[in-house]
């Protein structure tokens, strides 16, 4: 692995970074946006560590042309971000609102005008609140409703925008909302999850198709979160809860996608289904896309656990692990890259594979006026050489977007995880480039190898 440069992972490979509405737009209630379900969970007392929300979040809203501008400056050449839904239909259908839309179409052109090329996901969370009180995802009109969204904003952004994901993380938003109850819209419980979970698989198809539909050259994709998951010990019953969280974390959202149906062998609760699909669905789970978002931030360790309802399983934590962690208390294993890519090329026709996100969180501090995120850069590098390693073994991988551009709303952990390469001073929304952002950029301009990292 000698002093691997950008060059050697081809001249097509896209590099970017990531981010999203909820977590950076903040103006939550300006120029006519309705709410979202994260602005009805984050004004309940307990939802969000030290009751913090995103009512501001980074002001991205006012402040995009900084942001832009500073991603240009470092030769950021892709971006990753999505539409607020409830800013662009207060209501999730029907009536669009005007200045909503006039924002994202400045956003866009701002960045092709700096000569950012605009990847956007449809939905990162942020769903109406209107909708939410129609059921939201346990409402199988959800396919309806975000299929009329999505047919409004491609019409308007199609011409300049070729880069669309559906969904972003379908087993996060559905696991964390609808079944733990830790995220938006804070429900707890199979009633819930199973036919939000199933909608979700049904949505991110029938977006395919619609888009599809629309224009056959646009290049589409959606999104998945995965952990590697390994066993605490060789016991068959450890290995046995293993399989099942790998299931629930890693299989259960994209093998329907790929055709292989629900992994219904591992996962018991699943026959529960039955009342939510309908004769047709199982034909419908399937569609080709262009690529696959694959989105991963760390590992999990498992072991039986007779007390855990439906997997019967728990996860052995770091601390408990005595092995390095960031500041999401996640296990620091940035090869994990290599082993989801390798996994996932595994499987039979499987679209070309982008890293639509992969981060570090770290309590980064400013001293004397600079940030030494010494931990980011050494994540970059090791994420690379994981990411180098799985495309000289053959993976389809094309590109590598960073979570974040600049530290946001980290959902129910609030403001104090940081994973952009740019701080945010929340006292005066000041942006400060952090040692990794100069870093990524000298990377990125062919300027150090990997190894120089
Ligand atoms: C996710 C979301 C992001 C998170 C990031 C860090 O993957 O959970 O897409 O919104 O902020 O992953 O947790």
């Amino acid at each position: 692995m000698s002093e691997i440069k950008r060059g050697d992972f081809g001249k097509d490979f896209d590099w970017g970074v990531s981010s999203s509405a909820y977590q950076t737009e903040g103006a939550y209630n300006v120029d006519g946006k309705g709410l979202s379900i994260w602005d009805v969970f984050t004004a309940k007392k307990g939802s969000v560590k030290a009751n913090q929300h995103a009512f501001n979040a980074t002001d991205f809203y006012h402040r995009y042309k900084q942001d832009l501008f500073l991603m240009h400056a470092l030769s950021i050449q892709n971006f990753r971000f999505s539409l607020s839904w409830p800013r662009i239909l207060p209501n999730g259908v029907g009536e669009k609102n005007q200045k909503g839309l006039d924002f994202y179409d400045r956003l866009i052109d701002e960045c092709l005008d700096l000569g950012i090329t605009p990847w956007i996901t449809l939905y990162h969370w942020d769903l109406p609140q209107a909708l939410q009180n129609k059921g939201g995802w346990e409402n199988r009109d959800i396919i309806n409703w975000i299929g009329e969204y999505a047919e409004l904003v491609f019409k308007k952004y199609g011409d300049r925008v070729n880069n669309w994901m559906m969904l972003n993380e379908p087993a996060a938003f559905t696991g964390l909302g609808y079944f733990l109850g830790i995220h938006a819209p804070g429900l707890k419980g199979l009633k819930h999850f199973l036919p939000a979970m199933h909608h979700a698989v049904l949505a991110q198809a029938s977006l395919g198709r619609l888009f599809r539909s629309m224009n056959s050259d646009v290049n589409i994709g959606t999104t998945f979160s995965f952990s590697p998951v390994d066993s605490v010990s060789d016991r068959d019953r450890d290995v046995k809860a293993a399989e099942r969280v790998d299931a629930l974390l890693n299989r259960l959202f994209i093998e329907p996608l790929l055709g292989k149906g629900y992994p219904a062998e591992s996962l018991s609760f699943l026959n529960r289904l039955e009342k939510y699909i309908y004769p047709d669905d199982l034909s419908l789970l399937k569609f080709d896309f262009n690529f696959i978002g694959v989105q991963t931030y760390s590992r999990e360790v498992v072991g039986h656990a007779w007390l855990t309802p439906l997997i019967h399983a728990k996860l052995i934590s770091p601390r408990k692990r005595n092995v390095r962690q960031t500041a999401m208390r996640w296990e620091y294993y940035p090869k994990g890259i290599y082993r989801i890519l390798k996994r996932l090329n595994n499987y039979p026709d499987m679209p070309e594979l982008i890293v639509t996100e992969t981060g570090i969180a770290l309590k980064d501090q400013i001293e004397f006026g600079s940030i030494k995120d010494v931990d980011r850069s050494k994540f970059l590098k090791e994420s690379l050489i994981a990411l180098r390693k799985a495309q000289q073994e053959g993976v389809k991988v094309g590109g590598y977007f960073y979570w974040s551009f600049t530290d946001n709303f980290e959902w129910a952990e609030g403001y104090s995880p940081r994973f952009g390469l740019v701080y945010i001073d929340y006292s005066n929304q000041k942006r400060i480039l952090k040692n990794s952002a100069y870093i990524f950029q000298k990377f990125l301009e062919d300027q150090i190898s990997i190894h120089q990292i």
